[in-house]
This record gives C-alpha cells, sequence and structure tokens, in this order.
C-alpha cells in the first residue's frame, strides 16, 4: 500500500493534465508551431459547416484553401464527431477541425468538444495540442470551463498503484497538454474563469482516483495521510482524530458504525483560511464509509465491490480542498470526514442496539446498513463549534435516491431556501445539477422509536427522504443542506468508475460565495 505521502501526491499530479491559456498576441502564431491546433466547427441548421473567419486566418494558407474546399464540396459538414485532418508541409504541423455538430446547449457542446480533443490525442498519440476558441461554439467565459472540464474528464485514466495491464506500478504516465488560443486579449471573466476551471479539473481527478482505489487501499487510515498531503502540499490546517480521541468527543454513533471492523477510524478536520479570521466559516462534511457491506444487516453479494465508493463524499471533500488550494478563494472553508468502515463481526453493531449520539440524542439501530447517518450525524454535531455561515453534507447515503433520481442529479434537501438555491445554481453552471427534494414535518415520523429518541430508518416510502430527516435533527442551530450522490458519484457496468461528482458543484458554490 502507498503509505508514504510522496506517492499519494504523485498519483495525483500523475493524473492531471495540463492547460494553458494564450492569448491576444502572445498566441498570434501558436497554431502554427505547435505539433497539433485543434479547430472546432460547429454545424449550422442548413447542415453547413461553420468556421470563424477569425479562426481560418490563425492557419498556413495552404491549409486555409484545404478547409475551405472540404466545406464547399459539402463532404465536411461539422457534424458531432466528423473530423478532418491536415498537414502543413511548411510547418510540419498537424490541423485538426472537429465537427461539433448543431448547438442546442453551449456547456454540452463544449463538454463534448473538449472530449473529443482529448479522444483523438490519446488515439493518435499527441501529448502538446492547442485549440483555437472562437465563435463557432459561444464567446462566453462558459465555454473555457466546459472544454477544460470536457477534456479533464476524458484524459483520466485510473492511475493504480500496483501493477495492471503489464505496466509496472512505476510506469510513468504519459503527460498531456492543451493550450487554450483565444485571439482577443483575455478579459479578467475568462482568465478567472480558466484558472477555476483548471482548479476544478485537478480537484475532480483527485476525487475519482480516490474512488477508484481499492477498499483495501483507500483506508480511513489513507484517508487521513492524503488530508495531511494536502495540508502540506497548499498550507492547510489539519487534524486527524484517532479512535481514542473520537470516543472523547462522545461521537457514540460514530464509533458504532467503525467498531466491527480491524480497520481503525479517523475523524478529520481540514481548515482553508481565505477569508479574514472573523469571517464565519462555511463547512462541508463527507461521508467516508471506505467499504459498506452493511454490517450485521448485510448486504447481497452481488455488485458489492461497488460499496468501496462509499466514501465518495469524502473524496468530493478532499478533491473539493484541492480545489481550493490551487484556487485560493477568499473565504473560509471548513471540511470535516468521518471516515470508518462498516463490517459485520463479533462485536459489531446488532439491529435493536441503542447508541447515544455526540448531540445526546439515543437512536436504536434497527438496520445496520444505514450506516451513513449514524456516522454523519456526530459529525454534523462537531460542525456547530464553528458557528457556521452554512454547512454541506455530501454522503452516498441512499439506494433510494437513485430510485427516485436515477443518476443525472444528486439529491439535494436543505433546511434553507437560499442555499438550496445556491447550489442548485452552483449545479447549473457546472453541469454537476442537483434536484431539491423535500423535508417536511410529515415525513419526520417515519422515524418514530419505541426504544429511543429515533430510529435509524424509516421504512420502504421516501427513503431518501427520512434519511435527510434524521440528518435534520442534528443541524437545527444552522443553514444546511445535504447532497445526496448515491446515484452520481460513480458509474455502475463497463464504464465502472467514480465521476468525481459533486466537486465542480461545490467549488463553484464555494467560489460565488467568497469575496
Ligand atoms: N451506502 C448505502 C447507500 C447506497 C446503496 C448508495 C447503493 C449507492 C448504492 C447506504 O449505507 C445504505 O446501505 N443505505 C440503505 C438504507 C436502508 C437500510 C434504510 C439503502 O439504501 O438500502
Ligand atoms: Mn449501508
Ligand atoms: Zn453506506
Amino acid at each position: 500500500m502507498a503509505k508514504s505521502a510522496l506517492s499519494i501526491a504523485a498519483f495525483y499530479r500523475k493524473t492531471t493534465m495540463q492547460f494553458s491559456l494564450k492569448s491576444g498576441s502572445a498566441a498570434k502564431g501558436t497554431a502554427k508551431k505547435v505539433a497539433t491546433t485543434f479547430i472546432l466547427a460547429s454545424q449550422t441548421t442548413s447542415e453547413a459547416a461553420y468556421i470563424s473567419g477569425s479562426s481560418l486566418k490563425q492557419l498556413p494558407t495552404a491549409v486555409q484553401s484545404q478547409i475551405k474546399a472540404a466545406i464547399a464540396s459539402e463532404r465536411f459538414i461539422g457534424a458531432a464527431g466528423q473530423q478532418l485532418s491536415i498537414f502543413s508541409d511548411s510547418t510540419h504541423s498537424q490541423f485538426v477541425v472537429l465537427g461539433v455538430g448543431v448547438i442546442n446547449d453551449t456547456a454540452t457542446t463544449a463538454r463534448q468538444a473538449g472530449s473529443a480533443i482529448i479522444s483523438y490525442a490519446k488515439q493518435y498519440k499527441i501529448s502538446d495540442a492547442s485549440v483555437i476558441l472562437d465563435d463557432a461554439i459561444s464567446t462566453d467565459a462558459a465555454l473555457i470551463n466546459h472544454l477544460v472540464l470536457g477534456a479533464a474528464d476524458a484524459n483520466y485514466e485510473f492511475d493504480a498503484p500496483y501493477a495492471m495491464n503489464g505496466k509496472k506500478k512505476t510506469a510513468k504516465k504519459e503527460e498531456r497538454h492543451l493550450t487554450l488560443l483565444l485571439e482577443k486579449t483575455a478579459t479578467a471573466e475568462q482568465k478567472t474563469t480558466f484558472s477555476q476551471a483548471v482548479g476544478i479539473a485537478s480537484g475532480v481527478a483527485l476525487t475519482k482516483h480516490l474512488g477508484n482505489l481499492p477498499p483495501n487501499f483507500a483506508t480511513p487510515i489513507y484517508l487521513g495521510k492524503v488530508a495531511q498531503d494536502l495540508a502540506k502540499q497548499y498550507k492547510f490546517k489539519v487534524q486527524v482524530l484517532e479512535k481514542k480521541q473520537i470516543a472523547a468527543l462522545k461521537m457514540n454513533s460514530f464509533l458504532s458504525v467503525a467498531k466491527g471492523s480491524t480497520e481503525p477510524p479517523r475523524f478529520i478536520i481540514l481548515e482553508y483560511k481565505g477569508g479574514n479570521a472573523k469571517d464565519a466559516p462555511t463547512v462541508l462534511v463527507g461521508k467516508g464509509i471506505t467499504f459498506d457491506t452493511g454490517g450485521i444487516s448485510l448486504k447481497p453479494g452481488a455488485g458489492m465491490d461497488e460499496m468501496k465508493y462509499d466514501m465518495c463524499g469524502a473524496a468530493s471533500l478532499l478533491g473539493t480542498f484541492k480545489t481550493l488550494g490551487e484556487t485560493k478563494p477568499k473565504i473560509n472553508v471548513i471540511g470535516l470526514i468521518a471516515t470508518c468502515e462498516n463490517m459485520p463481526a463479533g462485536n459489531a453493531s446488532k439491529p435493536g442496539d441503542v447508541v447515544t449520539t455526540m448531540a445526546g440524542l439515543t437512536v436504536e439501530i434497527l438496520n445496520t446498513d444505514a450506516e451513513g447517518r449514524l456516522i454523519l450525524c456526530d459529525a454534523l454535531t462537531y460542525a456547530e463549534r464553528y458557528k457556521p455561515a452554512a454547512v454541506v453534507n455530501m454522503a452516498t447515503l441512499t439506494g433510494a435516491c437513485i430510485v427516485a433520481l436515477g443518476h443525472h442529479h444528486s439529491g439535494l434537501f436543505a433546511n434553507n431556501d437560499d442555499l438550496a438555491t445556491e447550489l442548485q445554481s452552483a449545479g447549473q453552471t457546472q453541469c454537476d445539477t442537483a434536484w431539491r427534494m423535500p423535508l417536511d414535518d410529515a415525513y419526520q415520523e417515519q422515524l418514530k422509536s419505541n426504544f429511543a429518541d429515533m430510529a435509524n430508518i424509516g421504512g420502504m416510502p421516501a427513503g431518501s427522504v427520512t434519511a435527510a430527516c434524521f440528518l435534520s435533527r442534528f443541524t437545527k442551530n444552522y443553514a444546511w443542506a445535504h447532497l445526496d450522490i448515491a446515484g452520481t458519484a460513480w458509474k455502475s457496468g463497463a464504464a465502472k468508475g467514480a465521476t468525481g461528482r459533486p466537486v465542480a458543484l461545490l467549488s463553484q458554490f464555494i467560489f460565488n460565495r467568497a469575496k
């Protein structure tokens, strides 16, 4: 297992590609010098390719005329996926015109364009490329954001810290560099958007890496080390509490989940101070179940490997902190992670056990598989000490949330409408959307217990809502939102892998709140 801080850092460095932005006079002539330059062509409603004139004039004359000929012959129509590759004999460089199709939605098209560039670069082993950004898709800063994030998403490949596919674990990963070329001098907005997008991309890559790591690698101890490594790299304050310290805080509910495992739990506290000392912080809380067997209420065997992703809330928190470190917004952010395994064992929690939470409320554990809320409730109580401006928790909390929303939107629950709106709009900006779900008192009834203040399950109906209701009992003293990312944090099937969500949503939310 990769335990040293250095090897931890090396992994996420390798999964991040490099981006540059060149504009105005600095961009001039670049298209003729680099090995490969991409030009984007959209498709008009009359099925003709559209390439901006300002893009064309940056290319060697011979290349320009070939492109014009291809368009005039109506064989290159700018359809999505269409490619036209031209080599210039004068400059020995390559020009690839990529069709992006008819544009319905700028963000989606920009993401697909970024992804198409990287697929091409992977296929032809191109490590250094540039792309001319013009009005073929759009002229607003969002184009930069989505092109960067689409490219980074497509570039990601799981970098195993062990031998795989004949590659040694020390194999050097190919580096990839993409330069965005803007004809006019970049505006302040374009520059900020660019650096924020690059920052988000590195956070997303870390989150994917941590999520994808096998559960015997991504243990609670390992997550603690990643937090310490990030803290060292970006000068965050960090504390990684061990079992004794967690017990001293009276986080009995959290410890009841951890106790059936031989892997010790960790409670991680990260502090990013980009704002004034007296500014109330925004607190993020992540569910870090590094493997969820269900405990004594054991899950069925099929697909259980995917419960390694039950730490994706924690992984998204660590990824978001990486973004903060890269982008340094003017805001104070605290990160809290409760992390442990949920295992069946002779000393594991049993259905019927009653635990006293850090808040003093008692819980009857009717199902040991509803463990996420048991670890989060104590972390949410801990959050009170910061007198937070807002608290947002991220958790792969319920299968019921997948039944309700599928894999498109994360479930959003909140006790504060303004906070909910902020998160929804940040998600919209980043194509990392969340859908507001109900949280009315009527649902609280389902948590009634004959033997404690509440039960940890509310029965079949509205399972994701009653899980949120459970958390809401511990968040009465601040503005709070809960993101149920069970359906969005990873993909199953042939494309099995972490998505890095909701790092983009959270990062945008924080950027919007910063001064
Ligand atoms: N981690 C799971 C939720 C989950 C399941 C996420 C499948 C993604 C895919 C959580 O700890 C859990 O097991 N929840 C139970 C709650 C139930 C016992 C009330 C569930 O959803 O079945
Ligand atoms: Mn569970
Ligand atoms: Zn779980």
